[in-house]
């Protein structure tokens, strides 16, 4: 049998990955929604776009290292938020959020974490976190999780706007498996004074009554550009909003005066049919102009599609089941992928004959008609 540290294909991951967990957690995190046009679209468009690499140009001393606010991360390089990490492997978000920070990497904590973000927090120590927010429908609780984030000492506030309600998962439906219901992602819950009062919960409330109320509060039709606004004001911390598909909500953000934006479908979890991430990209990126940071995700398998995103617009590039496959095989899994990625991305930048990051453009890239 190869060694985990021998397994460098995402294809082999994700294999790997099947054969290490439960079919209903695999394709919890596998599958996208409806037919999953999306999720395919996300990771085959890539190739829409040839690298149309430089030659000659003295490659030997190159950095990879990015300015995010007041930020330096080691590479445009994050973790998006994954949810109900446990039901990969018990090392969950601690695990990742510790190998993320050893690389030196933003880990993006979700709403749904299966650790609380105080104790996910404490394990990225000075390295910069992001908290993700699924803004509650009630209003009480959705403050009180954002001035946690604050207190504990996260970076910005990640909110997830593509997600009124759940996207219309087929697989995890016809497996009847919600992770909510395995026991994972309660943790912010149960620890936040707000919503154990609003519900009358206690340590000893039964599990059921726990996800009961959970599943009563955590999403929210009603959000609105206005509220968005709002939250913003609740807070010193930047606000960043993900989901961003269409230009006009690029524009959108920046002059409701958030901080950033993620172009996002999910990973084609929420609206199958979607336009796939990095199709989306080039238009938002225009219209945001350089004012506001572009993040993106959605399909990032390797370096060179990390090397189009940038080229293309993005200033961050966020992966999320790449991560969450390598998890099946605990923090140090998450810790040889990164590695992986980082020396795939120093690798292209080289040959498409750059020495930094911020010198990709789309001169650098020729478009296939198709
Ligand atoms: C997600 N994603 C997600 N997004 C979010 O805002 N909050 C969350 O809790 C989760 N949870 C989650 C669980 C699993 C298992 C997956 C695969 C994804 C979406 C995630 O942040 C990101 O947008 C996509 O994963 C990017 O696509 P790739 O990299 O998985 O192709």
């Amino acid at each position: 049998m190869t060694s985990f540290a021998h397994i460098t294909r995402a294809e082999d991951l994700e294999n790997e990955a099947r054969s290490r967990m439960t079919p209903g957690a695999f394709e919890y995190v596998r599958s996208g929604s409806g037919k999953e046009e999306t999720a395919r679209r996300n990771q085959t468009a890539f190739s829409r776009w040839d690298l149309l690499p430089r030659m000659l140009r003295d490659v030997s001393e190159r950095s990879l290292e990015t300015r995010l606010w007041n930020l330096t991360l080691r590479a445009p390089l994050a973790l998006a938020p994954v949810g109900f990490q446990t039901v990969i492997h018990p090392d969950g978000e601690m695990g990742a959020a510790r190998a993320a920070a050893d690389m030196g990497l933003p880990f993006t904590a979700s709403t749904v974490s299966s650790y609380s973000m105080e104790d996910i927090q404490s394990a990225t120590g000075c390295a910069p976190s992001l908290f993700q927010l699924y803004w509650p429908s009630d209003d009480e609780v959705a403050v009180s999780f954002v001035r946690r984030a604050e207190v504990c000492g996260y970076d910005a506030v990640v909110v997830t706007v593509d997600t009124p309600l759940l996207g219309y998962r087929e697989q995890d439906l016809k497996n009847r498996y919600f992770p909510l219901a395995e026991g994972a992602g309660m943790a912010n819950f149960k620890t936040d004074p707000v919503f154990r009062e609003r519900f009358g919960l206690a340590d000893s409330s039964s599990q059921t009554d726990w996800q009961e109320a959970i599943g009563e509060v955590l999403l929210n039709t009603t959000l609105t550009w206005e509220r968005i606004k709002w939250l913003k004001e609740q807070t010193r911390l930047p606000v960043v909003v993900k989901g961003i598909l269409h230009p006009e909500d690029g524009r959108f953000a920046v002059e409701h005066g958030l901080d950033g934006i993620v172009v996002s479908n999910h990973g084609g979890r929420q609206l199958d049919g979607a336009i796939s991430s990095i199709e989306a990209l080039p238009a938002v990126a225009d219209a945001v102009n350089g004012r506001i940071p572009v993040f993106f995700d959605g399909g990032v398998r390797r370096g060179s599609d990390i090397i189009k995103a940038l080229a293309l617009g993005a200033d961050v590039v966020s992966i999320g089941r790449l991560y969450a496959y390598a998890l099946t095989h605990g923090e140090a899994g998450v810790r040889q992928v990164l590695e992986n990625l980082l020396t795939d991305l120093d690798v292209s930048l080289a040959l498409t004959g750059c020495t930094s990051v911020s010198a990709l453009n789309e001169s650098l890239l020729k478009e296939k008609q198709i």
